[in-house]
């Protein structure tokens, strides 16, 4: 079953949109396999942008990446790299559609509240990077015999 990594960022978390990102991703019909609030370390961001490292705003992208908790989160269903990527919306707030994510609640690039895998391949490496095998549940909602 597919699988995505996201992180709603440090400014997602301070303008307490938590609840109302989580909740987006499961009415769409995702089922999540791993979340964990932290502080994230310097390396682990520089690892995790290093793509991105000859970019005029790396070094601004790193600091605020590090500058408060982060919520990282495996969301599994099928199509959920592309769809979720739907769902936050174009990287420059300001051209992402109403009723996306960054759409709806942001203005700012350097401040778009969330981070989307772009591909199926960086989805897998993202994860790796920032989940241990243990932190993420193998498991269908059918398979919770008490659920009707
Ligand atoms: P990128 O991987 O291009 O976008 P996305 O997050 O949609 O996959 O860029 C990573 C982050 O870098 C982006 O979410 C915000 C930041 N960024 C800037 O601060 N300025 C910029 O001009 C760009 C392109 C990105």
């Amino acid at each position: 079953m597919e699988r995505t990594f996201v992180a709603i960022k440090p400014d997602g978390v301070q303008r307490k949109l938590v609840g109302e990102i989580i909740g987006r991703f499961e009415a769409k019909g995702f089922t999540l396999v791993g979340l964990k609030q932290m502080m994230v370390p310097k390396e682990l961001a520089e690892k995790h942008y290093e793509a991105l490292n000859d970019k005029p705003f790396f070094n601004g992208l790193i600091e605020f990446i590090t500058s408060g908790p982060v919520v990282a989160m495996v969301w599994e269903g099928d199509g959920v790299v592309a769809s979720a990527r739907k769902l936050i919306g174009a990287t420059n707030p300001l051209a992402s559609e109403p009723g996306t994510i960054r759409g709806d609640f942001a203005v700012n690039v350097g401040r778009n509240v969330i981070h989307g895998s772009d591909a199926l391949e960086t989805a897998q490496r993202e994860i790796a990077l920032w989940f241990s095998e243990e932190q993420l549940s193998d498991w269908t909602p059918t398979m919770m015999p008490w659920i009707h």
